[in-house]
């Protein structure tokens, strides 16, 4: 599959921040999309021209086979990225990428682009980084190298993001709440520019068998400083910042635990997210791994900054 013309592609988590942009990206370079909902999920699809929705759940044979039939390849976005207990991620990000797995080999030999997460690289820190590296261990058993490439994004944003936006909110607004300490390094790419990267992955066979971690092209990341100046330059603001201790984030996360198993849902902050933010270094490998692709990050922060407020 070296090009758009005719070729199916199956986008899994369609309804997300991540594989809507995938979806919009992949229609608007011309494949033809198909797109899964779970029912109840179908009317946040992206409405796309041409995209076939196929309504039903992820470990669901019958609804994978409808899914798959005739695709080249799928991207499977769908992942569980907030939860109390190991159950509530293992379910979604291991369980049911067995069944999708499952439901390929049936399916002919399409290959997987899967949405892995940086976070993958610490599974001791948090139930939903150990489920992120025991899906990828799963498809690295279970697929050939040339049927697989596995990307573990960093910290994704852009219009639409949930996870990050309300700390930039907050900073535009001219106060920013850092959950972790100022010396830690992360890096960012926007949901646009991964779209971009997908796409141009699928369209042949650079980096295919390997894990990559793609970044925004900025050397070395970002520390908290930069991010809140980058913040403040694009909002026109002075920001003040306050440090959250370590002690009461973990507090916050094990009240959120506590309050989900309670009354749910699933919250985003638990004490395993609170230990994934105070980590010192999520700076991702690089794009050296993908570069023979033709992609090149184009979205910088300030840019990136400026349509996530306005998007
Ligand atoms: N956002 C980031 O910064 C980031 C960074 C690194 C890696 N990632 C990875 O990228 C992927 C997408 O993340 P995102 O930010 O787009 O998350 P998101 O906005 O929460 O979207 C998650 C998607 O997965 C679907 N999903 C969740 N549970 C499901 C289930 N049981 N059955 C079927 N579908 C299910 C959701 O469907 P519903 O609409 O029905 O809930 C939604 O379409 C995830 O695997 C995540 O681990 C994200």
């Amino acid at each position: 599959m070296t090009e758009a013309g005719g070729a199916t592609v199956a986008v899994t988590g369609a309804t997300g921040f991540i594989g809507a942009a995938v979806a919009r990206r992949l229609a608007g370079d011309g494949w033809r999309v198909r797109l899964l909902a779970r029912p109840g999920s179908q009317g946040r699809l992206p409405l796309l021209a041409g995209a076939q929705p196929v309504i039903g759940e992820l470990t669901d044979p019958p609804t994978l086979q409808r899914l798959l039939q005739g695709a080249q390849a799928v991207v499977h976005c769908a992942g569980a990225v907030r939860g109390a207990t190991p159950g509530d991620f293992e379910r979604v990000n291991v369980a049911a990428l067995a069944a999708l797995l499952d439901a390929m080999d049936q399916a002919g030999a399409p290959r997987l682009l899967h949405l892995s997460s940086l976070a993958a690289r610490h599974p001791e820190l948090s139930h939903y980084a150990a489920s992120k590296r025991a899906g990828e261990r799963l498809l690295v058993q279970r697929l050939p190298a040339a049927r697989r490439l596995i990307l573990r994004p960093p910290a994704v944003y852009g219009p639409g993001d949930r996870e990050l936006r309300p700390l930039l909110d907050g900073m535009a607004r001219g106060l920013a709440v850092l959950p972790a300490p100022r010396t830690g390094r992360f890096s960012l790419l926007h949901v646009d520019d991964l779209a971009a990267l997908v796409v141009a992955l699928l369209a042949g066979t650079v980096g295919w068998g390997d894990i990559h971690e793609p970044d925004d092209g900025h050397p070395g990341g970002y520390d908290w400083q930069q991010l809140t100046a980058a913040v403040a330059h694009v909002s026109g603001r002075r920001v003040r910042t306050v440090t959250v201790p370590g002690g009461l984030l973990a507090l916050l996360g094990a009240a959120n635990e506590l309050r989900a198993r309670l009354f749910g849902p699933s919250p985003m902050l638990s004490r395993g997210k609170a230990r994934e933010l105070r980590w010192l270094d999520w700076v991702a490998a690089g794009n050296a791994g993908v570069s023979g692709s033709g992609w090149v990050p184009r979205i910088g922060l300030e840019q990136g900054l400026r349509d996530t407020f306005t998007g």
